[in-house]
């Protein structure tokens, strides 16, 4: 298969990830030269669109979602002319002979973008098989939500296994393309600082929060029957967690990330009763606006959780005895993902008899919406100490925001559909880490199921519920607020 594909093929063309993302994401990719000029993209739905009328779509959702500084009209009108759209109900086998015809010759290679309900998976493979939009030349990225648990899941992976083997099956997980991910990984891997002490000895427990102010979003259905920890932490926490653990890659190969990512996903203990609290937002204020309770959000009283808190163990040699604790929802007081590291005490305070108290060392790498590493060190506050020595907390701040000041902020987007059309499997998520992840999420689910639990109230705009903090507070830890 040559490396780059000529064509592009974007299912669920007029949804809504389509407009807000992929779309905006297509067109920054043609506007800086990064895509060859002779991709032809082919989006296809099942709304009865013409070619003309798919390009007035795309250039409405580029007005809304570009930035200012991106929009160029004659940029945005040579754009839209790569652009060319077939309806297609993808239930009906039939639809899939026209769509191939549509495309044409695919010699050059071909990229599919498959997001769609799961009950049309199957269907679709089945229908772009039937179609020969599925051989050796074809490579297909999967957006989730792609299936609900570990049998859900494998019978998904085992339908388009069938026709794209692995290497050519490219399942995606956004967080992988957020260009502060992948600094992690240069953060622990391009310096020497911190890998030597990036283990049991000398850190005494991990978060990761990925907190959201928004609620429903017009999404209640899906949200509903997926709820927190399948929506965000199958998939995203998992991922960090796994970047976060794992041991050094011998290079940046795919076969080599990932391989290490599986060893921490496989490595995770099954949670323990007690560890885990689930949260549901009642009323509140959300950045001094008041807003409505989940119930009231979907209309009807429901069990979902939306927030989620779970004290994790990665059972190997370097994290032996580490708790991650790991806790996302909506309706939380701000947008923010970060990992914090906290590393141990000093073994001796050589402050302690003038006085001088200590903090241990915390390391804080805020993924969004600001960028930047910040280690929290001791300094000495000046002055004579006369009446002791008085040591503070000071923050060493690397904002990657002014440090790369010049350069253009991607979204995570770019990246993919760009690492899609050139066949780059290194960010995408393989099938065994994919199954490792529901293996342990499905036995957390088991958990409630057996012990009743049932999704604690918390006002929105709240850090979730009081169980929440005493989950971490039990182990004398509080959450980096
Ligand atoms: C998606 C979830 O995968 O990630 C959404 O389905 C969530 O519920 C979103 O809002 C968060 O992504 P980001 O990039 O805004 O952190």
């Amino acid at each position: 298969m040559s490396e780059h594909s000529s064509t592009l093929l974007l299912f669920g063309a007029t949804g809504d990830l389509s407009r807000r993302m992929l779309l905006p994401s297509l067109y920054a990719l043609h506007a800086d030269e990064l895509i060859d000029p002779a991709l032809r993209i082919f989006g296809t739905a099942r709304s009865a669109y013409s070619d003309a009328e798919f390009r007035e779509f795309a250039r409405t959702a580029l007005c809304e979602f570009l930035p200012e500084d991106r929009k160029a009209e004659g940029m945005i009108d040579a754009f839209l002319q790569r652009l060319h759209y077939q309806a297609l109900d993808a239930s009906q086998p039939d639809g899939f002979a026209a769509l191939a015809d549509k495309i044409g010759d695919i010699s050059g290679g071909l990229s599919i973008f498959l997001s769609t309900a799961p009950s049309l998976f199957e269907p679709t493979i089945k229908g772009l098989h039937s179609a020969g939009l599925a051989g050796d030349n074809v490579r297909i990225g999967l957006e989730k939500p792609l299936g609900n648990d570990l049998a859900s899941s494998c019978q998904i992976n085992d339908a388009v296994n069938a026709v794209f083997p692995e290497k050519r099956t490219f399942r995606i997980d956004h967080y992988l393309g957020k260009e502060t991910v992948q600094n992690l990984m240069a953060l622990r891997f391009a310096n020497m600082l911190f890998e030597p002490l990036w283990n049991a000895n000398a850190i005494e427990h991990v978060q990761i929060t990925v907190s959201e102010t928004v609620g429903l979003e017009g999404r209640a259905g899906f949200y509903d029957d997926t709820g927190a920890l399948r929506d965000m932490v199958q998939n995203h926490m998992l991922q960090l967690v796994a970047l976060t653990a794992m041991e050094p890659p011998a290079n940046l190969d795919a076969t080599a990330i990932r391989d290490e990512k599986v060893k921490v996903l496989r490595a995770l203990r099954p949670v323990a009763e007690g560890d885990v609290v689930t949260g549901q937002y009642g009323d509140g204020a959300v950045k001094g606006e008041a807003v409505k309770s989940y119930d009231s959000d979907l209309g009807k009283p429901s069990d979902t959780e939306t927030f989620v808190a779970i004290k994790a163990y990665v059972d190997n040699w370097r994290w032996q005895g580490v708790p991650f604790f790991l806790r996302t929802g909506k309706r939380l007081p701000e947008r923010r993902s970060e990992i914090v590291i906290q590393f141990k005490p000093v073994p001796h305070n050589v402050f302690g008899a003038r006085g001088g108290r200590l903090e241990a060392n915390t390391l804080i790498i805020r993924l969004q919406p600001e960028e930047y590493v910040r280690l929290l060190v001791m300094a000495k506050e000046p002055g004579l100490d006369r009446g002791g020595v008085t040591l503070r907390e000071v923050p060493l701040d690397l904002s990657l925001t002014t440090a790369f000041a010049g350069s253009r902020r991607r979204i995570a987007y770019e990246r993919l559909l760009l690492d899609l059309i050139e066949g780059d499997q290194t960010l995408f998520v393989r099938r065994d880490e994919v199954e490792a992840q529901w293996k342990w999420v499905d036995a957390i689910r088991e958990l409630w199921k057996t012990t009743g639990l049932r999704p604690k109230n918390y006002g929105a705009g709240s850090w979730g519920p009081n169980a929440a903090i005493a989950l971490a507070e039990r182990d004398g830890v509080s959450w980096h607020e």
